[in-house]
């Protein structure tokens, strides 16, 4: 197949930050129907002034990449856990969901659309993936909209933290909690973001890479960072990551809790008191953009816990990761049937 011409973009040296692409697409769901969607390569929304996205909150998101394998087919990765979890946090914030296969369609028309901004293999960077959802019906009292809006863009994307897989240092956050037990937290909510926030930069200030978050009833157990999920692995190779009502339930960490058995772990899902956090030897965070980024210490309460000193990721991260990476890539063996080729 000869190859495509590319966008002249440093792939290699991509940040994750936004870029613009060609094209993205947006969906209307109005008087009980969602419409067949369009093409634009506008960047701006026209918006009602009284939408409830913008005064009541009616936004939720999803990510995933597009990755561009060796022989050059475009893969993606477990696409119908992203629009069943855009499902599950449409419900939980009153919204409409695109059905499944809508969300399917959309993904692969923006990826097709965009190609040429498909990092090429090889290139460490990938097709960043962002399905929003947002409700564009007006609204003065406080209720559903009767209107939304289902818009996929892409972006391509180097990786989250500094540097890709290198470590990073976390801070627990105290001062601030990012989701309540019986709220929002774990849907994909715009909303978590920006509770967030304060905590992220006070942290980014302070020189950590990223916050920390306990369970925001006890401050006793740890929850997640404010992008990504945790997991610690144990001396005698338990992957151990946090079950808790508030933490979002990344579709990176359930992929981990598979493949860590075949590479030797034994998996634990279940509350972790923070006083465990001394107990791992190696500690790390997952997520679609953070992907698999070991973590160099955690401090917590003035105390500093540190899991790797020479600033190199450790073994057992390293072998996550390469299964996983390499799966996405397809590189390797897809067992799991976790890939899907988009033909364009
Ligand atoms: N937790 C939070 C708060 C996130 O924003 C993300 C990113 O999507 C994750 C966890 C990881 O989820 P996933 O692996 O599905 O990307
Ligand atoms: C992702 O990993 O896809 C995320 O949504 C994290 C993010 C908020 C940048």
């Amino acid at each position: 197949m000869p190859a495509r011409p590319k966008a002249d973009i440093d792939f290699a040296n991509l940040a994750f930050a936004y870029q613009p692409t060609d094209v993205n697409v947006r969906y209307t769901w109005r008087d009980g129907k969602w419409d067949r969607g369009v093409e634009t390569d506008s960047q701006t929304l026209p918006l009602h002034i009284a939408a409830t996205c913008v005064h009541y909150g009616q936004a939720v998101f999803e990510g995933l990449k597009v990755y561009e394998a060796k022989d050059g087919r475009v893969l993606c990765f477990r696409i119908n856990e992203n629009a069943e979890r855009m499902a599950h946090s449409a419900g939980t914030l009153m919204m409409e969901a695109p059905p499944v296969a809508l969300f399917r369609e959309a993904v692969f028309r923006v990826a097709r659309a965009n190609q040429r901004f498909i990092p090429p293999h090889g290139s460490g960077a990938s097709l960043y993936v962002r399905p929003l959802l947002i409700g564009t019906g007006a609204r003065v009292g406080v209720r559903p909209a009767d209107e939304y809006l289902f818009l996929v863009l892409v972006t391509p994307v180097g990786p989250y933290f500094k540097q890709g897989f290198t470590p990073t240092k976390l801070v627990v956050e105290e001062e601030f909690d990012r989701a309540a037990p019986l709220g929002v937290g774990n849907a994909k909510a715009a909303g978590n973001y920006a509770a967030g926030m304060r905590a992220t930069m006070r942290a980014r200030e302070a020189g950590f890479g990223e916050v920390f978050y306990l369970d925001a009833r006890e401050h006793k157990y740890v929850d997640e960072l404010g992008a990504a999920n945790f997991f610690g692995i144990t001396a005698d190779k338990h992957y151990v990551t946090p079950q808790s009502v508030s933490v979002l339930r990344s579709i990176t960490n359930k992929s981990l809790r598979t493949l860590a058995p075949d590479l030797g772990f034994q998996v634990e899902e279940r509350a972790v008191p923070a006083e465990e956090l001394e107990s791992f030897v190696e500690a790390g965070a997952c997520g679609t953009a953070a992907v698999i980024t070991p973590i160099e210490s955690i401090t917590i309460r003035g105390k500093q816990i540190v899991y790797l000193k020479d600033g190199k990721p450790g073994p057992h991260c390293t072998a996550l990761y390469e299964r996983l990476t390499a799966i996405q890539l397809g590189d390797a063996e897809d067992k799991y049937g976790w890939t899907e080729e988009i033909e364009t």
